[in-house]
């Protein structure tokens, strides 16, 4: 079978009118809004409106559900304590995605719905917070219902509340990744939910396909890279060998564009507002060094910058350690899981595809083969 069919690649597998990918174009919208006009205009909590109710906000921010969010940050004693239980060497996305599933001890039925979707949104950058602080050695800093959710997220990760420049990268970053088609987090949230299992199962499992680097843990990746060149006095030529050797460069290709993706110029833009000059402009001459290299040696498959290139350069400014980058992207894709399982539930029908069997048939064990305990 070709690897096109493997990767289910262009199979639409239903309808959505959450987010609308333009692979082709280099396009992105939520509901019908473009991704930099969402950008430009709504902070986190208006975009999570947006893509949960379907509509921007009447007011920026939307009173009422910065109210709700923010009201429901604290998390149940039972969850704090899984939190706490956790071995300081456990990997952020991990903890994160321990701490969700903890959530589902204390009830999280089928069908989910909006309140249920809230706590979601709201609890988890509690959860990895606490977790951040616990294996830094540093007490819980609790919610500030006063702050948004990226400022209250930074707060009670540092400690203290957060300069509006970093807030502002990293509330543009939370809304530039909400929301993705149907992307492999959403994808995995959806077939959970199809059988009728509940959100909190449903959004462990979505954390669970992003963890991984053909998905949200290519960020700390770049950084690695950039890291790992930096001595290197031809870059072009090493970029070259590694391509040679078959290894894949973090931060370049998507399975949808096929043009740069537009997350991947927002995100540039805002890194050279906040990035050190040497870091930026150390990225930049990696990108077009890269590019060159992959449209020499790959002109069949149209590699371009996607979105996780620059956000770990903004990530980074923002000051957040390289392990945190998966769950923070996590975090930000909270609202738009939260859209696409409500809009799953409304119409759903079991996700169960097919595969072509290629194993032998029609064998038979030896009869002189050892039989198994009658249990007599
Ligand atoms: N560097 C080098 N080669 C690449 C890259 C890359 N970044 N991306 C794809 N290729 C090559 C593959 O090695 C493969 O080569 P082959 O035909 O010789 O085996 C070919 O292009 C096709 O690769 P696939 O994995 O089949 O293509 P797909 O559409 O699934 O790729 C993906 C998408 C997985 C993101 C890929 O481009 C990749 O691995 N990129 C690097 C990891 C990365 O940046 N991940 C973040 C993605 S963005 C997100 O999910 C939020």
């Amino acid at each position: 079978m070709d690897a096109r069919r493997r990767g289910l690649e262009d199979v639409v597998i239903g309808t959505s009118a959450v987010s609308w990918v333009g692979g082709e174009t280099g396009q992105l919208s939520y509901r019908g809004y473009d991704i930099a006009d969402v950008v430009g205009h709504l902070g986190y909590e208006a975009t999570a409106h947006l893509l949960i109710v379907g509509t921007p906000p009447a007011r920026n921010p939307p009173i009422d559900l910065f109210r709700d969010l923010a009201s429901r940050r604290g998390l149940p004693p039972s969850v704090e304590a899984v939190v706490d239980a956790l071995d300081r060497r456990t990997l952020p996305m991990d903890a994160l995605r321990t701490g969700i599933s903890a959530g589902g001890i204390v009830g999280s039925p089928y069908p989910p719905t909006f309140e249920q979707g809230l706590d979601l949104i709201s609890r988890a950058p509690t959860v990895l917070a606490r977790f951040e602080r616990r294996r830094r050695g540093l007490p819980p800093v609790p919610p500030d219902p006063e702050l948004g959710h990226v400022a209250n997220f930074l707060k009670m990760v540092e400690g203290a509340e957060p300069d509006p420049l970093r807030v502002w990268a990293l509330e543009s970053y939370f809304d530039i990744v909400a929301d993705h088609g149907m992307n492999a987090s959403t994808f995995a949230l959806r077939v959970v939910l199809s059988t009728n299992s509940d959100l909190v199962s449903a959004a462990s499992a979505a954390i669970g396909a992003l963890k991984g680097p053909l998905h949200g843990g290519a960020p700390e990746r770049v950084l690695d890279l950039l890291d790992r060149v930096r001595e290197v006095p031809d870059v072009a030529g090493w970029i070259a060998e590694a391509l040679a050797r078959k290894e894949r460069l973090m931060g370049f290709g998507h399975r949808a564009y096929k043009v740069e993706d537009p997350r991947a110029q927002l995100l540039r833009e805002i890194a050279e507002k906040v990035a050190r000059p040497d870091r930026f402009r150390q990225a930049r001459q990696f990108e077009e060094l890269a590019l060159e290299e992959l449209r020499r040696k790959r002109p069949d498959q149209r590699l371009n910058t996607n979105v996780e290139f620059y956000a770990a350069i903004v990530l980074e400014a923002v000051g957040l350690p390289r392990d945190l980058f998966p769950p923070t992207f996590a975090l930000a894709r909270t609202a738009g899981w939260v859209a696409h399982a409500l809009e799953q539930v409304r119409d759903n029908r079991l996700i169960r595809p097919d595969v072509e069997y290629t194993g032998p048939s029609g064998l038979r064990l030896p009869a002189n083969h050892p039989r198994r305990d009658s249990g007599s």
